[in-house]
This record gives C-alpha cells, structure tokens and sequence, in this order.
C-alpha cells in the first residue's frame, strides 16, 4: 500500500505515502503467517471459532453487547438497515459528504437515501444538517464518523428519536466523552477494508449493537436470513467474515490503540510543524477523540496544493470530489431536482478538501517535509 515507492519526488527527500500499512504490521507478520497456518491446518473456514473469538473482542474493545462478522462495511450497513426494519419507500437520511457505499448500501434496501449537508468544521452531520432532510417518512439516519471524527449520535439521537445507524467504517479507534466509536449509534457498522485503521488481507466487515434483538437479526440476515439454517425466516444474504481474516484482525486488534495514538502523534506533527499556515485545518466536536483514518485540511485552491505536493514526492489526494448528491446513480433519488440540488457546504468540501500522508508511524520529521514542500511554492 506505499504506493509512492514508485515515485520519485523531485526533492531528494523521500516520498511520503498516503498510507502506511507495511511499516506497522512489520514485526507483526510471522505471529499472522502462524495464526494463518493454524486456521488452514484445521480446515474450518466459515463461521468457525476464530470469528466467534474476534467477535467478542471487538464487542469488548467497542465496549459493546454484540458484534457480528460480516463480508464487508457495505453489507454492514445493509444488513443493519434491514435489521432495524427498513423496508422499500423508507426514507432514510445520509450525508453526501462520504465514501459512495454509505447511501448505496441503503438503497439496497429498496429505501430511499435522502441527502444532507454537513458541518464545515467536523466534516459531519449534525442536528442542524439533518433537519431540512426530515420527512413523515423518515425511517433513520445514518451518521458517519467520517475520517474518523465521530459524529454527534447522541445529540442526533436525542434531536429526533430516530434510530442511528453509525457509519463507523472510518473510526474504530475513535471516542466521543469516553463511548467509543461503534457504540454511539443504535446499531452501528466497520469495514476491515487494508488500508482501513483495523484492516484485514481482505474484505471484512462488523456489525456492533448493544440491541439483543437487533444483534439476533443481523447474525440471521447475515446467513440467509436463517437462524439454524434449516428454516429461512428473511430474504437475506451470503455476507460472513472467514476465519482466515478473522485470525489476522485478532493479531491486529490489540495494537489499535497504540496505532491511533500515532495517528494523533502524526497530526500533531503537522500543527507543530506550520500546517496551520498552508491549510484551514478542521475542528473536532467537544470531547472527541478522533482515530484519523484520514487527515483532511482544506484550501480554495486545493488541486493547486496537490500539484505542489505531488511534485515533492508527497502522495495527498481530495476526496469524494463528487459527493454523492451528484453521482448519476443517486439522480433517481433527489425528487426530482436534479442539478438544482444543492448542499453548499458539502459541495465546498467537495472541492477544496486535500487528504495528507497519515499513519501510525507518522513521523515529525515528514510533516516537516509536507510543510516544506507547500512552503516552496
Ligand atoms: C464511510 C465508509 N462507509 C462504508 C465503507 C464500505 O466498506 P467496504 O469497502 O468494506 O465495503 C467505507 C469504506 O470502504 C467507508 O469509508
């Protein structure tokens, strides 16, 4: 995932990659070769003790009920929105402001996603930016934690008394007043997605609730939709986290920790380094502790910077330049008003934002670079 090995900056210096996620797993791989070879030796691949052994870690570092191994973070979130109930015609609020599969994984549900704005500082939604998207048919919100900035569930939850569906993809790692990410919402979703903060040789992905009711339903849908695989009770799906996966994250969970705590590190590095001069930097919500799967400042002329950055050997890059408002697969959803719909803020973060390197082995003396490298313009 250092892709900007390949690349040679102009510099001398060396590259800077958008990811990390060699260096943290170095001294980590011949314990997850061994565990690997175990899960092979014994021959069972799906649904087997390593998931059921991964699912209670997670459930216990969330510090939640339940959490349940599914295929991915997109089928996390249908399979959650099923759960709760969401049926065709439901509406259902999202952000337009994050990773495609947020509302693609509600209209797989036969709901309609119904898109918000979001707050100019945390990059998320808010009380405020759910409220215009609000109708009688309004069946949930998804918040998403995005970047890994947790949202504001709690407010969000007390506003409305709509379930929350917690896009956690982003923020395992993450806290808000002490509740970790994957517990603020009713039911909330991950991705192991490689190059996420938790992240598998793979896809995987996990459901997390402290709903006994809401946990059962989504073990079903998760196969099949049955519960002894005997009788089928839903129309469900194939979505399971295997045990090979299951084996590598239980070696990884327990540094998750230590990994934010270098990505908090890193962006500090940038604030102490001048990053402040080049870039609005963003705000966190009071009591928020975020995991920094991404680090994103913004710049009006923000594919200007990344030129210049490029040109150093420093992998940044925007993200999600066209929100999900204005993506041709989401037209059927706006009502309607097609290109006359507009989300101001949305759309501004669209355009000006700008992803710099982060991991968990971000150093001080890279964020000098970064911060060099726009000072040369
Ligand atoms: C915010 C968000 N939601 C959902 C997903 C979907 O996860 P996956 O790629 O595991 O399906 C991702 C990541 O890819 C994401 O960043």
């Amino acid at each position: 995932m250092s892709a900007a090995k390949n690349c040679t900056p102009k510099t001398g210096l060396m590259p800077v990659p958008l990811f990390d996620t060699e260096t943290p797993l170095a001294g980590l791989r011949p314990v997850i070769l061994e565990r690997i070879g175990e899960v092979v030796r014994g021959g069972r691949f799906i649904l087997g003790p390593e998931v059921g052994a991964f699912e209670q870690e997670l459930a216990a570092y969330v510090g939640v009920r339940h959490a349940i191994g599914v295929g991915n973070g997109t089928d996390a979130l249908t399979i959650a929105a099923r759960a709760l109930g969401i049926e065709p015609g439901d509406e259902v609020v999202v952000p337009s402001f994050t990773f495609y599969a947020t509302a693609e994984a509600i209209a797989a549900t036969g709901a309609v996603p119904v898109f918000c704005d979001v707050d100019r500082d945390t990059r998320n939604i808010t009380v405020e930016t759910i409220r215009p998207a609000l109708s009688e048919r309004t069946r949930a919100i998804v918040a998403v934690d995005l970047f890994g900035m947790p949202a504001e569930i709690p407010a969000i939850r007390e506003a409305f008394g709509l379930p929350v569906i917690e896009d956690a993809a982003q923020a395992l790692g993450a806290s808000l007043d002490g509740v970790r990410a994957g517990a603020l919402g009713d039911i909330a979703t991950f991705s192991f997605y490689p190059s996420k903060n938790l992240g598998a040789f793979g896809d995987g992905g996990a459901v997390t609730t402290n709903d006994d009711e809401l946990a059962e339903r989504v073990r079903a849908l998760r196969f099949h939709g049955s519960r002894d695989k005997q009788t089928f009770v839903y129309v469900g799906y194939n979505s399971r986290l295997d045990e090979i996966q299951a084996a590598i994250l239980r070696v990884l969970l327990p540094q998750i920790d230590a990994w934010c705590a270098g990505r908090r590190a890193g962006v500090q590095a940038y604030i102490d380094a001048g990053l402040g001069q080049h870039f609005k930097l963003g705000g966190a919500p009071l009591g928020a502790t975020p995991a920094w799967h991404l680090y994103v400042v913004t710049h009006p002329e923000a594919d200007a910077k990344l030129a210049l950055l490029g040109a150093a050997g420093i992998q940044a890059r925007g993200y999600y330049r066209v929100p999900l408002h204005r993506q041709p697969a989401m037209a059927p959803y706006l009502n309607g008003r097609g290109g006359s719909f507009e989300l101001p803020v949305t759309d501004e973060l669209a355009r000006t934002n700008v992803a710099l390197p982060i991991s968990p082995v971000f150093t001080r003396a890279q964020a000098d670079e970064v911060v060099a490298a726009l000072a040369t313009a």
